[in-house]
């Protein structure tokens, strides 16, 4: 990324002198209504909607919303030190894209458009096992950029092993493992519309071009995409799983390995013991749990039993640059960024993501130099007060 992040403001403000305004708007209470209007019901609830009542993604909110920033004056934060390094990947700021599977529903670039916004930002991608499109086909679209692969687990051993190969051989170098979702929760948006992308045919592109998964089909998914989608759904939410199966990804992943989807601090400790390197402390931004602690609530306890030893990272309600400074102060080393680059994506593909992620990232700059920090290193709790 060229520049500063808080360079983006001045750029805004200077188009303005041309009559230029942004694309859509920066306001991040006012981005899910303006993708609304973007997409179909279907579509929009598929991203917006969450499980049962919505109570945890309101957790989530709330969480962020009882800790406040205590500013500092006087301390020079001119100049801040954003960039950092995860698990071996360099990043210009502690924030990476989340894995959001079937984006082809909100655009039809998908996650093709996701990965060049990314790689032009240098801001990691995190692609989702359940992408519209083919492992190769985002790393081609993703060049030179950053790139972890998150896996939805299949019950086919030989399946999985193609997979990670194929993610590998493709320059995707730590695996994000998610265990919250070996099944889909009870999503009433969802349900009301009837409507869910797999059994269309959408977001399994990485089966359906897998070489090991098509030759176990009597015949192709273009052929008889009902068979195809048949055997794909049970098989790829990875039902049959516990600690004990850990290894096995160990095995057949020579790169690092994070567990996203902790939420108690003995599955931290658990994670730990068994030699990953990193865990997501998240609630898949409330569409799996409802009634589940929100994500920053159990963060501090977990960063402070297992920080020292794995990369705890962090996500789940992440929407302004003062989240991201919670999130970090209370032990994160990094957050993953989820629906607002999807509402991006909803307003004209790679631009839509880079205006969303620019703006995130220009927030955050500006913030934590107004509460007087040099650095993401610098935030301890001590920059927080709780209410
Ligand atoms: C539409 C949508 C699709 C998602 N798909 C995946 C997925 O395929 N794999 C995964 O690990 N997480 C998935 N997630 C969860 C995100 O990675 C992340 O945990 C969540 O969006 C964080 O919550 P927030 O967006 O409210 O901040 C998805 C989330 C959304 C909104």
């Amino acid at each position: 990324m060229a520049g500063r992040p808080a360079d983006y403001q001045n750029e805004i403000y200077l188009q303005g002198l041309g009559g230029q305004v942004p694309p859509f708007t920066t306001n991040p209470n006012e981005l899910e209504e303006s993708a609304r209007g973007r997409l179909g019901p279907g579509p929009f609830w598929y991203v917006a909607g969450g499980a049962g009542a919505g109570a945890t993604m309101r957790a989530n909110r709330e969480a962020f919303d009882r800790w406040r920033i205590v500013p500092r004056m006087l301390r020079d934060a001119t100049i801040r030190h954003l960039g950092t390094t995860v698990l071996g990947t360099e990043m210009p700021a502690p924030v990476l894209l989340a894995p959001i599977g079937v984006q082809s529903i909100v655009h039809p670039d998908g996650e093709l458009a996701t990965a060049r916004a990314a790689a032009e930002l240098d801001v990691p991608m995190v692609l989702s096992t359940a992408s519209s499109y083919s492992i190769e086909e985002v790393a081609e679209a993703s060049g030179d950029g950053a790139r972890w692969f998150q896996l939805y687990w299949p019950n086919d051993d030989e399946v999985c092993m193609s997979i990670l190969d194929r993610a590998r051989k493709s320059g995707f170098r730590v695996l994000v493992v998610t265990l919250d979702t070996w099944t889909l929760a009870w999503r009433p948006h969802d349900l009301d519309q009837a409507y869910v992308p797999f059994i269309r045919g959408v977001g399994t592109a990485i089966p359906f071009s897998d070489p090991v998964f098509r030759a176990g089909l009597e015949r192709s998914p273009e052929e008889d995409l009902t068979s195809a989608v048949l055997r794909w759904v049970p098989m790829f939410t990875g039902t049959d799983k516990s600690w004990e199966r850990l290894p096995f990804l160990r095995e057949h992943w020579d790169g690092p390995i994070v567990l996203k989807g902790i939420l108690h601090v003995d599955d931290a400790r658990k994670a730990a013991d068994a030699g990953v390197d990193g865990i997501v402390v998240s609630n898949h931004g409330g569409r799996q749990v409802d009634g589940a602690v929100g994500a920053l609530d159990v963060l501090p306890e977990i960063a402070a039993a297992v920080g020292d030893r794995i990369e705890v990272l962090f996500d789940s309600g992440v929407r302004t640059g003062a989240d991201v400074i919670k999130a970090l102060a209370l032990g994160a080393r990094a957050v993953l960024l989820g629906r607002p680059y999807a509402y991006g994506l909803a307003h004209g593909g790679e631009p839509g993501v880079r205006h969303v992620v620019r703006g995130l990232l220009a927030d955050l700059d500006l913030t934590l130099g107004l509460a007087g920090f040099r650095g993401v290193a610098e935030l301890t709790p001590d920059a927080l007060r709780r209410f």
